[in-house]
């Protein structure tokens, strides 16, 4: 018997039990409520994340639950927070992906102030489009997300599209924990995480249980799988083709038809959804693996690596379904556009040039003392000013130079854009709405949105340890 000290990485992860899978469906805590009005509390809690063995880690939770509750709301709907901060530091919730009013996106330091321990906010927003959303602190977020303040925020079609029984949310996390399995607290903030790939975790949950999840389904319906990637730094390689699925929308907003991808895999980046549409006939067992994702296979040791294997009950024929229709969104006008270039650099084995840093430049010491090693356009974080300003109602052309050495998750607060083009690879075709992308190392993205929303935006790598030393900037709409 191994003692829990020597507990491998190997041994956490057979504790999540091939062979004993647990036939249970993850699910969520509701917290809806008549009025949509909804109580969210930010508190530390003792969670063991690894059933049975591993001693208990020091999470911070929205209610008690990992992830946090999932709040279901209808397009059009005003939903209502009362937020308390029960944590020993300062938070603030953001709405990731809703065009939301500027007042209540949530970050901390741009559009509101930090909520101090033991204080209180109201969230108070209409939700404009249906789709699959997420919300997460957004106050030291690198060390807040990472211990687990995020949650599910669903947005229902006005007129169902799938009914609650066919339509599953699955939040993917990987946690970063030590050898007796409790959540690594001493290694928050490490430099060599900040400039490099960020931090990565050792053990895989979906919904907050291990992965390799067995769910049932009916053969010949129809589901709908939402899948958030609530990672720090981690991209999952995703197979749907092994799942036969189709993508119906990516980051919210539902595709003008359910595609097939001819490619793989299908890459999820930190913060990224996408809604696959799954309809299992009899007899399938339909696993959703990490397929072309080493490091997460090396993890899972010879265990094979899946997240949720969906098992088909029944007989029944396939059925015909119908499809959620896409979000009405302002389409860029190309022509008349503003052009906004963004030269990315920094970080461990890519280009670097000048670092400004609160408006003056960091050499040699200054850079590990601040630990501000990423730049956009030469400056590390936010500056007083705005990166640009744009007027309501104009379109905003950006185009991305990664010239780092890695992938990074790039996110505009408060809108939704198009992905123009992006070099040498064609996984954009039909140029999808999006509120997050994935740009590699020495490729460059366009992309383009109608800057429609006024207030002060953040944009930003959702790479939390990136954006924390120094890919983080802003945008105003004036
Ligand atoms: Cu999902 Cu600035 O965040
Ligand atoms: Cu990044």
């Amino acid at each position: 018997m191994e003692t829990e000290k020597n507990i491998s990485r190997r041994t956490f992860l057979a504790a999540s039990g091939l062979g004993a899978a647990v036939s249970v469906m993850p699910t969520l805590v509701l917290a809806k409520a008549a009025d949509k009005s909804f109580q969210l509390r930010a508190e530390p809690v003792g969670r063991k994340l690894v059933p049975g063995v591993a001693a208990s880690s020091d999470l911070w939770l929205y209610n008690g639950e990992t992830p946090g509750p999932e709040i279901r709301v209808k397009q059009g709907e005003t939903i209502r927070v009362k937020f308390t901060n029960n944590l020993p530091e300062p938070t603030s919730i953001h709405w990731h992906g809703i065009r939301i009013d500027n007042a209540m996106d949530g970050v901390a330091g741009l559009t509101q102030d930090a909520v101090p321990p033991g204080g209180t906010f109201n969230y108070e927003f209409t939700v404009p489009d249906a789709g699959t959303f997420w919300y997460h602190a957004h106050n030291k977020s690198w060390e807040q997300v990472a211990r687990g303040l995020y949650g599910p925020l669903i947005v229902e079609e006005t007129e169902p599209v799938f009914d609650s029984e066919h339509d599953i949310t699955l939040v993917i996390d990987d946690w970063q924990l030590n050898k007796d399995g409790s959540f690594n607290v001493a290694g928050l903030g490490s430099f060599g995480e900040w400039s490099h790939g960020g931090r990565f975790g050792n053990w895989v949950t979906v919904n907050g249980l291990p992965a390799r999840q067995t769910i049932p389904v009916k053969a010949g319906e129809a589901y709908r799988i939402r899948l958030v990637n609530a990672a720090n730094a981690r991209v999952f390689g995703l197979d749907p083709t092994a799942l036969g699925a189709k993508v119906i929308a990516y980051d919210g907003q539902a595709l003008p038809e359910a595609v097939t991808l001819p490619y793989e895999p299908l890459l999820l980046a930190p913060a990224q959804r996408v809604d696959l549409l799954i309809t299992p006939k009899a007899g399938d067992r339909l696993k959703l693996s990490a397929k072309g994702d080493l490091a997460m296979v090396a993890a899972s040791g010879e265990q094979e690596m899946y997240f949720a294997e969906f098992v088909a009950e029944g007989e029944g024929d396939v059925v015909s379904v119908s499809l959620p229709k896409p979000n009405e969104l302002p389409e860029p006008d190309l022509l008349s556009a503003k052009k906004v270039p963004i030269l990315m650099e920094g970080g461990a084995m890519g280009q670097i040039g000048k670092i400004i840093y609160n408006g003056k430049e960091i050499k040699g010491q200054e850079i590990y003392e601040s630990k501000q090693v990423w730049t956009f356009n030469s400056i590390a974080n936010l500056s007083k000013k705005p990166l640009f300003q744009a007027k309501r109602g104009e379109t905003v052309e950006i185009s991305f130079d990664n010239k780092t050495g890695w992938l990074h998750a790039m996110h505009v607060h408060g809108h939704h854009f198009r992905v123009l083009e992006r070099s040498g690879s064609n996984i954009d075709e039909g140029q999808p709405w999006r509120d997050t992308f994935a740009i590699g190392p020495d490729q460059t993205t366009q992309i383009a949105f109608v800057a429609d929303n006024p207030g002060k935006w953040l944009l930003h790598c959702h790479m939390l340890e990136h954006a924390v030393a120094g890919m983080r900037t802003w945008f105003e709409v004036v």
